[in-house]
């Protein structure tokens, strides 16, 4: 059997992700293919923990922008949104009998348990996906920041940053065809190339604490268990 290189990941799912190729509402085959990944590798031992965004709800810049709503209101918007994609996607890994705790940035004890750090990392090690939902818990900050954040607080292993490109690539591979797959890059050149991955905050937090990112696709099958099992595949971002 292949041995496990990351037995403990937090997973980063933007909301665009659980809206399909539309990228708003849900999308229901992509909710149980994710169900599905996330039930293999909870087989095969590996400790789950995920941040979700909420962009296909609501997207807190977008609305800040084109509304004129105050940036900070729009970004409280933005994190009720996760905590609906939060709840959304319990109930679908629930579905396929995974164990599953959200912990929320912002109390609403009704709906889900407050965000305690040893609390989450207990329901870790009982075998529970835990899925942090608002965010940081605060205005200005991206869902990137918080999977940032949560994955050192909990000691995760890495970063899995889910994308719908097999990548980081020195163009938007969409629009220039010559554009060129990194196999592996440093914080640093992300930064420089303002590489747009992730925001500048999730990429110092992770330079800063030496946490390494993988930026892969979701869309293709399995993706999640090769990375766990130590497969090269979309591009490594660390500190050498
Ligand atoms: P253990 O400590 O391992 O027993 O963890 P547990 O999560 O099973 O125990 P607990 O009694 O804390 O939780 C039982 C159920 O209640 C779980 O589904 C929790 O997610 C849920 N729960 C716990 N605290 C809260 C809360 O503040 N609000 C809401 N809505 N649910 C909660």
């Amino acid at each position: 059997m292949s041995s496990i290189k990351y037995k403990r990941i937090l997973l980063k799912l933007s909301g665009e992700i659980l809206g399909g190729e539309k990228g708003s509402g849900f999308a229901s085959a992509t909710l149980r293919d994710i169900a599905e990944q996330i039930k293999e590798i909870i087989g095969l031992g590996v400790q789950v923990a995920m941040v979700i965004g909420g962009g296909n709800i609501v997207r807190g810049d977008g609305l800040s922008h084109e509304l004129g709503i105050d940036r900070a209101t729009a970004d409280y918007m933005g994190m009720l949104s996760t905590i609906i994609n939060a709840i959304a996607l319990q109930d679908v890994l629930e579905h396929y009998n995974v164990h599953t705790r959200v912990l929320t940035a912002i109390e609403m004890h009704e709906i889900a348990e407050p965000y305690i750090r040893r609390k989450a990392i207990r329901h870790l090690e009982k075998g529970r996906v835990v899925i942090f939902a608002a965010g940081t818990g605060n205005p200005y900050f991206t869902t990137d920041t918080a999977a940032a954040l949560r994955a050192i607080e909990i000691k995760a292993e890495i970063l899995m940053k889910a994308t719908k490109v097999d990548g980081v690539y020195d163009a938007d591979p969409n629009i220039v065809k010559s554009a060129v797959k990194f196999e592996q890059l440093k914080y640093l050149d992300v930064l420089k190339r303002e590489l747009k991955v992730m925001d500048s905050t999730a990429i110092s937090l992770s330079m800063d604490n030496n946490f390494p990112i993988i930026v892969f696709d979701i869309n293709i099958k399995d993706n999640i268990k090769k990375i766990v099992l130590g497969e090269k595949v979309g591009t490594l971002i660390t500190g050498r």
